[in-house]
């Protein structure tokens, strides 16, 4: 071996050395944190006051323009996932293993409001219609749910899909004044992507969905082009809420995207994002709704339900 390819293999040592005294010692810690959690998840309350000024759904203003806007939202998401049925209707929908309770949020490229749609969406469920709700954040690379709620760093999704024996449950905060439970990013170890894909990964999933079928569960993704995050959550989700910043990310992009998505799981929606409506576009950060046809969704020998816009 020459000098040079000795430093180079000194150096590749060293580098990989590292990496593993790093990644033993976030296995530890997310370990020890996982250890001294209690069972049950602590209740919070959220300054509505501060997220409102921040531009946030605020359940103490039901006829913001937000409000309204989301109202409109909510009412063809629950209409494309059956929710508006009655239970029996809504069984004779279901797969079995599936509860059609699984929303994704995702986007083309980063800061198209992901997280800002995922959180009103939660907070609007919850508070406004008081359906039971589970926000995730799956972002793990770019983790923004607990900053944008002042949440502190807890544990969360990358423990439960790391411990086998960890209960959903027992993870993140519940809010006291509303069906709404949190759960943060968590301490992860390991590169996100091969985070979803394991056998654990399928399993939490699905125990995330069937735990309680009446339960919403809300997951704020990456975007689809940074990395194959979302691709690889699409599959276990039963919506795709696609954000589209208006007037911003180019039209070829967010087809490639899509592209990507439908290809794993075909029930995608448009939610136009920050779009400009009114005399002069003057109104900023509403939101336009388009979905697939619903056509496709009604079971064999059901009455079609009546498509909205
Ligand atoms: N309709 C809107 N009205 C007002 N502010 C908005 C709106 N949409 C997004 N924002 C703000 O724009 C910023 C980026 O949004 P957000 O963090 O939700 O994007 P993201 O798609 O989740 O980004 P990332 O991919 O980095 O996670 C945030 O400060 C958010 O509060
Ligand atoms: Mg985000």
């Amino acid at each position: 071996m020459s000098v040079v390819e000795k430093a180079g293999a000194n150096v590749l040592k060293t580098t990989f050395a590292k990496k593993d005294k790093k990644k033993k010692k976030d296995k530890n810690r997310s370990a020890e944190i996982v250890e001294t959690r209690p069972s049950e998840p602590e209740t919070i309350d959220l300054d509505f006051a501060e997220l409102a000024r921040h531009g946030f759904y605020n359940p103490n203003d039901r006829s913001s323009q937000l409000a309204l806007e989301m109202r409109a939202v909510k009412r063809r998401l629950l209409r494309r996932i059956g929710y508006l049925r009655s239970s029996g209707e809504r069984q004779a929908f279901r797969t079995p293993g599936k509860q059609r309770n699984t929303i994704l949020v995702t986007s083309t490229r980063a800061g198209e409001g992901k997280t800002f749609t995922a959180i009103n969406l939660a907070l609007s469920l919850a508070l406004e219609d008081q359906i039971e709700t589970l926000l995730i954040d799956a972002d793990l690379a770019r983790p923004k749910i607990r900053t944008r709620l002042s949440l502190p760093e807890a544990p969360g999704l990358c423990d439960l899909l790391t411990h086998r024996d960890l209960d959903a449950a027992s993870l993140g905060w519940r809010l006291n004044s509303g069906p709404l439970a949190i759960m943060p990013e968590g301490a992860c170890a390991e590169r996100p992507t091969d985070l979803f894909a394991t056998e654990i990964a399928q399993e939490k999933w699905t125990e995330l969905s069937t735990a309680n079928p009446q339960r919403l569960v809300i997951i704020d993704a990456p975007p689809v082009l940074a990395a194959t995050d979302a691709v690889m959550l699409a599959k276990y989700a039963d919506e795709i809420v696609f954000v589209v910043e208006a007037n911003s990310t180019p039209e070829a992009a967010v087809a490639a995207a899509v592209d990507e998505l439908i290809d794993i799981n075909p029930n995608v929606s448009l939610m136009l994002n920050r779009c400009q409506i009114g005399a002069g576009g003057a109104h900023y950060g509403s939101y336009e709704y388009y979905g697939r046809s619903e056509a496709a969704e009604t079971p064999a020998g059901k009455d079609k339900p009546s498509s909205e816009g």
